[in-house]
């Protein structure tokens, strides 16, 4: 079952893992974040399209809107169960049943810490609480997992007596939760190898991040046997966050052979739809997903991965299982062997000298601190091996962009394309959505923008913009290219036409 390099002979992990995705419940209590009705449905549908088992869809006593939400959520008859979580009080359960879930996940703090300074009941006021609170679900839906809260910080013999009590009571699964991220690994093996042996019920965990933990965390309670990951996109929770749904799903199905029906090849679009929504954006490094993982600059590297990929990413993880790409960056660090490369994919053959001519071109831009994308390669190179263009395909010659608080923001497009001259209005979520509408309304090919990424160079509402897109042309070929300046709009519009004209420089 093994795949990848993992030091371990005593592993009781379960062939197929189960994915309970709190994203919509957890995650929305990230600091700062409030997905909209309809951004919560979206998400829903999404993850049930990747396959989650489980969606925690909300805390439905929390509030009305929550309870309208998860009862939409419930309507929409996904494919995936729909969870509710509820407080160990009948009201909490009932809010859920009004939903309809299929499941209600009940909660009651177990550690003393807690137990005492939040909800002031003793032990065994615990341990009859979770009885009928039990039975009360399973009197109403067959579904019912159980959570003893903060149970890494619960005295050990007190969690197994609660467990035992919530399997004799009906939950079909309990959650051991580490409520703040204090467990180590070899500790949450433990603790669950423990619990598995001593309590008739499937297990699952829920993981905080505070230590960075939540991840590995996860893994070694699979390894310990549970039957259930709880994750979210992006990692989003309280605090640090939970436990990442595409890094515990990549590792178990990569490194550890583990089935989790989760369609991988769109981890990549689900986080991004999340980040989007969130707006919580993905560091370039976040393993699986960011923007860097299959990207190679230093020469070393580069040359390795265009003999072979393995040379330096790990193989059983690829770009195209994740919905990723690989990409040569162009930097600092940048050698010959890739910059040939990207130009021979091009149909550009420079000679030797040029070549290094080409190179120091580019580590000189780069080590002023800019991107180089593709089309700053090609100009460099066009000028440097003495090529001229005749005609840019698509030369823009006037935009004009109206928003404001009361109009639909509207932008009108004057170019010439392949010399001929096209006018085009579009309207948009925003003036750049607008304005970049209108110039694919001109381009007789289809484009699509896959990415866009916009920073600001300085601080302050004068700073300067730096903005890269990606598009994909009709061939499914991803194009870079970028446009800065001190306007957000027109560096749009500067990026998405380079990236025309490299389409249209590469056909
Ligand atoms: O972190 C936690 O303990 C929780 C529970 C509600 C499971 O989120
Ligand atoms: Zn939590």
């Amino acid at each position: 079952m093994l795949r990848g390099i993992a030091f371990f002979t005593d592993s009781h992990a379960h062939e197929e893992v189960t994915v309970f995705d709190t994203t919509l419940r957890d995650g929305e209590q990230t600091p700062g974040i409030a997905f909209t009705f309809e951004q919560k449905l979206e998400i829903a549908r999404q993850l049930a399209n990747i396959g989650v088992h489980v969606i925690e869809a909300g805390f439905p006593a929390s509030s009305i809107a929550e309870k309208e939400t998860v009862a939409a959520i419930k309507k929409l008859g996904l494919r995936a169960n729909i969870c509710g979580l509820a407080r160990s009080v009948k009201a909490d359960v009932d809010a859920c049943l009004d939903c309809d879930v299929d499941m209600v996940h009940v909660f009651i703090p177990t550690s003393d810490i807690q137990r005492e300074n939040t909800i002031n009941k003793t032990r065994e006021e615990v341990l009859v609480i979770t009885d009928e609170i039990i039975h009360y679900v399973r009197d109403h839906v067959n579904q019912c997992m159980f959570s003893p809260m903060d149970a890494t910080r619960t005295d050990g013999d007190y969690l197994l007596e609660v467990c035992r009590t919530a399997a004799h009571a009906g939950a079909t699964i309990i959650n051991i939760p580490d409520t703040v991220g204090v467990c180590s690994p070899s500790g949450m093996k433990t603790l669950i190898t423990r619990i598995a042996h001593n309590v008739n019920c499937p297990l699952d965990v829920h993981c905080h991040n505070d230590f960075g933990l939540a991840v590995a965390n996860t893994i070694a309670a699979v390894e310990a046997g549970v039957s259930q990951v709880q994750v979210t996109i992006n990692g989003l929770g309280e605090r640090a966050g939970n436990a990442d749904l595409a890094q515990t799903v990549m590792i178990m199905e990569s490194i550890y052979g583990i089935r989790t029906g989760i369609k991988k090849e769109r981890l990549v679009e689900t986080s991004r739809l999340v980040s989007r929504f969130s707006g919580i954006t993905i560091p370039p490094t976040q393993p699986v997903v960011g923007e860097n993982v299959f990207s190679h600059e230093s020469g070393i590297h580069s040359h390795g991965v265009i003999k072979c990929t393995e040379t330096f990413e790990p193989g059983i993880m690829t770009p195209e299982m994740v919905g990723h790409r690989r990409r040569l960056t162009l930097g600092k660090h940048v050698g010959r062997h890739a910059v040939r490369q990207m130009l021979s994919d091009a149909h550009l053959e420079p000679s030797d000298a040029q070549l290094d001519v080409i190179v120091e071109k580019v580590k000189a831009i780069a080590n002023r601190g800019k991107r180089v994308t593709e089309a700053d390669l090609y100009e460099i190179s066009d000028s440097t091996m003495g090529i001229e263009l005749n005609h840019k395909m698509f030369d823009l010659q006037d935009i004009a962009i109206m928003t404001g608080n009361h109009m639909i923001p509207t932008a009108s497009v004057k170019a010439q394309v392949n010399n001929k001259e096209h006018v085009f209005s579009a309207v948009g979520n925003g003036p750049v959505d607008a304005a970049l509408k209108a110039i694919l309304g001109i381009v007789p090919a289809r484009i699509q923008l896959k990415e866009f990424n916009i920073e600001a160079i300085a601080g302050g509402s004068d700073a300067m913009c730096h903005v890269t897109i990606a598009v994909e042309d009709e061939h499914g070929h991803i194009f870079d290219a970028s446009g800065s300046g001190d306007d957000i709009v027109l560096s749009s519009v500067e990026a998405l036409v380079n990236a025309i004209n490299l389409i249209n420089r590469a056909q």
